[in-house]
């Protein structure tokens, strides 16, 4: 099967995953385009070695075509491959909110897996959400989970799943900086320059995340661990829990999944 990949749309997402192949994968060909916005192409070509690409080159010449454009140009796009023989081409989209359902009702026959990466991916710590269409053979659905296994970790899911894993991982990484951001400014208040809580905050950050891949540990047994009785960490624990932080966090993430499931409604006709 043809490997190469065909970038539809060179934004933030497109970028991120470019960014992050490049670092493991140097030879693979890539193309992209976008709609108008040249200079950005451009800065993909100078910076990760891609060729930019008009439509008839980038479908026929790809194996695997990357939908990477916002929810509501995935029409326009899909109108636009009606054009081409996509027989033995791998679509994989990582719109939100758009159903695998969509390309198979308006392209039958093609195969297409849906992605949720999140923005981790420039680091290659992506946490992505991979489901399959219909008409996916396993050879195309282990490439696409190599695709996105060399920007970070991937997990399988039905796609009746795909909106609870966007609130979860596809958002998530603002909810970790919104965190992060408050940590900083109750730092500040607290006397430390910005830089200082910034530091703080961050490497904080990065260690609780590696306990909690690394360590064997659940979320709850590593806080208890932290947490003695009447200490300094107990007086936080106690004002969060006393202000309702466990049902704010539900709430925004059922919000989260709603605004997905909506989307998923206006878009997949
Ligand atoms: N941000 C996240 O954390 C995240 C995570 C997972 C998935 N996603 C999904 O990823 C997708 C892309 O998001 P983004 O932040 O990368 O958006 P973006 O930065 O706005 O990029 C969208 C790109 O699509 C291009 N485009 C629009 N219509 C097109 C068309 N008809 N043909 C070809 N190219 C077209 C745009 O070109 P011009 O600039 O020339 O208009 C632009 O390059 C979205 O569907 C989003 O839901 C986002």
């Amino acid at each position: 099967m043809n490997q190469s990949i065909g970038f539809i749309g060179g934004g933030n997402v497109a970028q991120a995953i470019i960014g992050g192949l490049r670092k493991t994968d140097k030879d693979r060909q890539i193309r992209v385009m976008n709609r108008t916005n040249h200079e950005r192409i451009q800065r993909l070509v100078d910076n990760y070695n891609v060729m930019a690409a008009q439509i008839q080159e980038l479908v026929e010449d790809s194996g695997i075509l990357i939908i990477a454009v916002k929810p509501k140009d995935v029409q326009d796009v899909v109108k636009n491959l009606k054009n081409y023989d996509l027989t033995d081409k791998l679509i994989i989209s990582v719109a939100a909110g758009i159903s695998t359902k969509l390309f198979s009702k308006h392209l039958p026959g093609v195969a297409v897996v849906r992605a949720m990466p999140n923005t981790s991916t420039a680091v290659l710590l992506s946490m992505t959400g991979l489901s399959r269409g219909e008409n996916v053979l396993e050879e195309q659905a282990e490439l696409a989970e190599q695709i996105f296994s060399s920007i970070g970790l991937t997990l399988w899911i039905p796609e009746e799943k795909m909106n609870a894993l966007t609130a979860i991982s596809g958002s998530g990484p603002a909810y970790f900086y919104l965190l992060t951001e408050n940590l900083i400014q109750a730092g500040i208040q607290l006397g430390l320059s910005e830089a200082e809580a910034a530091m703080l905050a961050s490497v904080t950050l990065v260690g609780a995340g590696k306990m909690l891949t690394e360590s064997g540990k659940s979320p709850g047994q590593l806080r208890e661990e932290v947490t003695s009785p009447n200490g300094t960490t107990h007086a936080a624990m106690t004002v969060f829990k006393g202000e309702r932080f466990p049902e704010i966090v539900v709430k925004a993430i059922q919000a989260c999944a709603q605004r997905a499931e909506d989307m998923e409604g206006e878009y997949s006709k």
